[in-house]
């Protein structure tokens, strides 16, 4: 048995936040974030009124109405962000509670694995399914980034990518097995594990490092503390990422993770109906496209309207394009992403 796609949803705040706007805070402009990422605009959930937990709850209410399902019906959470709205209980409990579905006490499980977070997921998703430990799957990504960048010239390089949204899909099993998710394949790397990152807080307390970069978290308290004043006084409570390095370690690695998923199932590039690539930088989507030939119809980005919404950009792209009639019965859909950890991971499916 396989399992598939059975409904997907996505959501996006309202509030759109163009490149000029971005200017108003810090040194940046239109042309550098065109031409270095083709992002053109985000969107930014609103600060009190929505969170990481909500925008899921939206997104994954219509794709359990599409998948043809009841709330009820749902036996099994998988939340990935690396946004949630508390530290701890993860967004899974959290969006269980919102959906109003406690009552079954099914469980609830939380994916930190970043921008490769929604592959990650339904790969476990495919798992489970495959066992026959479950049938209908609520898997979600969601951000709710904007509430955690440095909107100073110091942040520039990582907040000018950042956007909010959420994206669901409702797994479910598929007896034929030509069909479905044919393949999934799970990567990791922790050399370079501070090169995209958002250490802190964090109960790090400086063991990986120079402690005095941090200032010793809590001397006056027996344990130590998460956040210490000169953590919030020089910016180390925002993601950092050494652009450059992970831009070269992301063309390489999607690309190699797509030939593994096209090896194991004896497919060739040509064959990929849609490419629906992690949306972290159309540059690095495109050179990608270059690697494997593909067209421009055979790739599918977003990236322009909403930025890079890490666990949220492959359901959210992958909705959008099944909404645009872009992914139909018989095609073949390939997901691919690379992210922080490094972790990275491809899914071919049979739609
Ligand atoms: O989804 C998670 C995975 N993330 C990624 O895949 C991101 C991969 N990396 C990238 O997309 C690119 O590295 C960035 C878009 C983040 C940066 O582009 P870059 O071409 O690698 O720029 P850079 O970091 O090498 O910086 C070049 C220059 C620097 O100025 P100097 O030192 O040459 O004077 C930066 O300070 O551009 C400057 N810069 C900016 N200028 C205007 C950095 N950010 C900005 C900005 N606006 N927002």
């Amino acid at each position: 048995m396989n399992s598939k796609i059975a409904g997907l949803g996505y959501y996006v705040p309202e509030n759109v936040v163009t490149n000029n706007d971005l200017t108003q805070y810090m040194d940046t402009s239109d042309e550098w974030i065109q031409e270095r990422t083709g992002i053109q605009e985000r969107r930014y959930a609103s600060k009190h009124s929505e969170s990481t937990t909500s925008m899921a709850k939206f997104a994954s209410e219509i794709a359990i109405e599409r998948a043809g399902i009841s709330k009820e019906d749902i036996d099994f959470i998988i939340f990935a962000t690396l946004s949630p709205d508390y530290y701890f209980p993860g967004c899974g409990v959290l969006l269980q509670r919102e959906l109003g579905i406690t009552k079954t006490e099914i469980g609830a499980l939380d994916i930190r694995n970043q921008c490769s977070g929604f592959v990650y997921g339904l790969s476990v998703a495919d798992q489970f399914i495959k066992s026959g430990m479950y049938k209908n799957i609520l898997l979600v990504g969601s951000e709710k980034h904007s509430m955690g960048l440095d909107y100073t010239t110091r942040g520039r390089n990582v907040t000018v990518i950042f956007g909010d949204g959420a994206g669901a899909a409702v797994i479910q099993p598929e007896e034929d097995d030509s069909k479905g998710i044919l393949t999934t394949h799970l990567h990791s790397d922790g050399t370079h594990a501070e090169e995209l990152a958002f250490i802190s807080p964090g109960a790090h307390g400086g063991y990986f490092g120079d402690t005095e970069k941090y200032g010793f978290p809590g001397e006056d308290t027996p344990g130590g503390l998460f956040v210490t004043q000169k953590m919030m006084d020089e910016g180390m409570i925002f993601p950092n990422m050494n652009g450059q390095l992970v831009f070269k370690n992301a063309v390489v690695r999607f690309a190699r993770v797509i030939k593994e998923a096209l090896a194991k199932t004896g497919l060739s590039g040509d064959e990929i109906s849609l490419l629906v690539p992690h949306q972290a930088n159309l540059r690095i989507s495109q050179f990608v496209q270059k690697s494997f030939g593909l067209r421009d119809d055979q790739v599918y980005n977003n990236i322009q309207k909403y930025g890079n919404t890490t666990a949220a950009s492959i359901p959210i792209a992958l909705t959008e394009a099944w909404e645009e009639g872009k992914v139909n019965e018989g095609d073949l859909v390939c997901l691919a992403a690379f992210g922080s950890g490094f972790t990275w991971g491809s899914a071919l499916i049979r739609w």
